[in-house]
């Protein structure tokens, strides 16, 4: 099982550590347009391999993408990353010309290998790799709601103090403050949260759930990686050893949830075909105008996108 992580920055560098660390595919190849970052990163990982006992390979490559061919996953980091004062959206142009490229040598040589884009603005980015790919919609995808509930069940596990492990949780929506966590959906061991725990605290939660990536980029400067790098391989791990894994993922619609041709996270089925079922939960009223609020968002970054002439 091969995969390979473009961007051997923060996030794809984490992520990279974690495929290897926990032998979730035999071959990893991490790639970076930046000279002797990817090989020095790779080269790194390696030797951590007799200390931490696996025997995943790990290699780096600048930009040759005849090292990745026959992947059969591709997590695509590459891009900028926020900085203080900046929303997800205004890394739109650099970064969907940077996903278009990648995206394309990718699937050069990599015709049948599942995408799962990281870059922001994350919806956006999944359209463009979706369009400058041109394979079916179940192989490209885009990781932000496993981030996203990883850190409500966090806030939950520390407001509960109990263990995250019990939390089971769904949020749904776009990849920014709109997003749109589910207290309905939310468990604690089986138990409804709501029975846990008083509605004002939640709320708190949840508004801090919507804003959990600014919170780590004012207090590091800069986007967070290890969160952002484990979920990505979690969604590795789930397609290559085809775990039919329920989880929030950014997927295209066509007409589920009211929504038609847009990428926006939702429950899926995922294995080794990729988004194998898109799972269509009722939603009340309120819960489907937060969603439908959300997807107007991310139609206002197409929409600005589809005026770049990028794609
Ligand atoms: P970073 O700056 O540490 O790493 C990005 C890497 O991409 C750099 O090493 C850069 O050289 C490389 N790169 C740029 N253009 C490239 C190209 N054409 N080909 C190959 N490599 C190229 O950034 P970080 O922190 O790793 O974040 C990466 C992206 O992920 C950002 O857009 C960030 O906003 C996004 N992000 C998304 C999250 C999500 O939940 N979806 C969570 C965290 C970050
Ligand atoms: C995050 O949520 C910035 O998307 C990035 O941490």
């Amino acid at each position: 099982m091969k995969v390979t992580v473009v961007g051997a920055g923060n996030v794809g560098s984490t992520c990279a550590n974690v495929l290897a660390h926990n032998e979730i595919a035999n071959e990893i190849v991490l790639l970076d347009i930046k000279e002797g970052v990817a090989e020095g990163k790779a080269l790194d990982m390696w030797e951590t391999s007799p200390v931490n006992l696996y025997d995943s390979r790990i290699t780096g490559s600048t930009n040759d993408y005849a090292k990745t061919a026959g992947s059969e996953v591709v997590v695509i980091t590459s891009g900028i990353p926020r900085k203080p004062g900046m929303s997800r959206d205004d890394l739109i142009a650099t970064n969907a010309g940077i996903v278009k490229s990648v995206t394309e040598n990718i699937i050069k040589h990599s015709p049948d290998a599942k995408i799962i884009i990281v870059s922001n603005p994350l919806d956006v980015m999944c359209y463009t790799a979706y369009l400058s790919a041109k394979v079916d919609k179940s192989k490209v995808m885009g990781m932000a709601g496993v981030l996203d509930t990883a850190r409500y069940r966090s806030f939950l596990a520390m407001e509960l103090n109990v263990s995250p492990k019990d939390i089971q949780a769904l949020l749904m929506g776009g990849h920014g403050d709109t997003m749109v966590p589910l207290p309905r959906y939310t468990t604690v061991g089986g138990i409804p949260v709501t029975e846990l725990i008083e509605k004002e605290k939640l709320d708190a939660i949840i508004e801090r759930t919507k804003f959990g990536g600014g919170e780590i980029v004012k207090l590091l400067g800069t986007s967070a990686w290890y969160a952002p790098g484990a979920a990505a391989a979690q969604m590795v791990e789930a397609i290559v050893k085809d775990q039919k894994r329920v989880l929030p993922v950014c997927s295209w619609l066509e007409g589920e949830y009211g929504q038609d041709k847009i990428y926006l996270g939702v429950p899926v089925v995922l294995g080794k075909n990729g988004i194998e079922k898109i799972i269509e939960v009722d939603l009340n009223e309120d819960e489907q105008a937060l969603l439908n609020d959300s997807a107007k968002a991310v139609r206002n970054v197409m929409d600005v996108l589809e005026g770049m002439d990028v794609l």
